[in-house]
């Protein structure tokens, strides 16, 4: 069908879909920390949520891990539903599995615009996996999201409870409808190995403060939104209710720090070489220990030194009291834990926020001019 189909080429190699953005990043930082990384470590990603100076060939973020490591990473700039570009990229490189983090997330726009949602989210994933099916490559890391639970029915949350029921925005149903479509591709071909691990509420940054989530316009998400009212760009935080049934009456989360999760990941990879694994299989990615926006406030003030002016509004729609994980199964499957505290998590994003207040973009013409 394609004329570059012949595998001209045996570099072995990891693909990392949507590599430049913010867990993304951290995962490659991680697979080449941690020697996983005799492989080629190929990206691809369509910049629809990552910075790129103008004239560079790649994201800046994969430019500050080359420099931290002294690593070339392969960088892609495409679209998952550019199904020819795929091939070609899976004709040039053996590639032994993927780690799938492309999609877009913000819950409020994918109210308003479903289409684009389903597009990159659902046919982009459908795309990969033909394309991965076409080439023989059937090992898939995903990332998922605790979302796919809808309101939770008992806590802490195991991978045992329903999930896909009351779901509210597309976003969170594309997280389900992918999860399904693995399930399958799983039944109908036993050689598929796929791992959805379920993120709770990533927080956090690189230790090095030169990788960080880098939101594009006001955060939707508290950690960020903290950190921005930290450093001054924006004023106060609002606290969404203070009226759950919550010890303060603020939301409580699972939050879990970017390096953590990023680890997990390169646990999950690992198990794809274990005798006997196969089929699809569902894992949390979180502490186990709810946090409230309270609680967030005064530890990032503490971490950084800094008041955190807030104020009280109302509750944010579509929002749930509280949440988190019963991480067993990863401790059980993965022989992963997350090891980094709520402190280090503020530590850490403090820092990156700090070096960079204004993301990656201005910093990096900072240092130009
Ligand atoms: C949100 C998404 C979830 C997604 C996750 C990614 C919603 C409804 N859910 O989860 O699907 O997987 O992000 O990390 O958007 N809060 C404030 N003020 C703010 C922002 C948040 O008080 O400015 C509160 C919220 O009410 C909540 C907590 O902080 O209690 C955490 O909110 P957020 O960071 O947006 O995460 P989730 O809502 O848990």
């Amino acid at each position: 069908m394609y004329p570059w189909l012949r595998r001209p080429y045996t570099m072995p190699a990891t693909v990392i879909t949507g590599g430049a953005g913010y867990v993304g990043s951290h995962t490659v930082m991680a697979l080449i920390e941690q020697g996983i990384s005799n492989n080629e470590i190929v990206v691809i990603d369509n910049l629809s949520n990552a910075y790129c100076e103008q004239g560079d060939d790649k994201p800046t973020s994969l430019k500050r891990i080359e420099e931290m490591t002294g690593r070339t990473i392969r960088f892609f700039n495409i679209d998952l539903n550019d199904e020819p570009e795929l091939c070609r990229v899976f004709s040039a490189f053996d590639v032994q599995c993927v780690i799938h983090f492309a999609a877009l997330k913000a819950v409020g726009e994918s109210v308003t615009k479903p289409l684009e949602y389903y597009e990159a989210n659902v046919a982009g994933t459908i795309s990969l996996l033909g394309v991965m099916r076409r080439f023989g490559v059937t090992k898939l890391v995903y990332s998922s999201s605790c979302t796919v639970y809808g309101e939770p029915r008992k806590l802490p949350i195991d991978e045992g409870h329903p999930t896909g029921d009351g779901l509210t925005s597309p976003y969170g149903k594309t997280k389900f409808f992918c999860e399904e479509i693995m399930k399958d591709v799983c039944i109908s071909d036993k050689s598929w190995k796929i791992i959805s691990l379920r993120y709770f509420n990533p927080v956090g940054a690189h230790s090095s403060g030169r990788i960080g989530e880098d939101p594009s316009g006001i955060p939707n998400n508290l950690m960020p939104y903290i950190a921005q009212v930290a450093v001054g760009r924006l004023s106060e935080v609002l606290v969404f209710g203070n009226d759950y049934n919550t010890p303060d009456g603020t939301g409580v989360r699972d939050y879990i720090h970017v390096e953590d999760l990023a680890d997990g990941h390169v646990k999950a990879i690992r198990l794809f070489d274990q005798p006997g694994f196969s089929g699809f299989h569902a894992v949390n990615l979180g502490t186990g220990t709810g946090y409230s926006v309270l609680q967030m406030i005064a530890a990032f003030e503490s971490a950084s030194g800094r008041p955190i002016p807030h104020r009280i509004v109302a509750r944010r729609a579509g929002d749930i009291a509280e949440n988190y994980a019963d991480v067993s199964l990863s401790h059980r499957l993965l022989g992963w834990r997350a090891v980094r505290t709520l402190e280090d998590m503020c530590r850490d994003t403090w820092r990156w926020q700090k070096q960079n207040p204004e993301g990656f973009k201005t910093t990096h013409k900072t240092k130009k001019n």
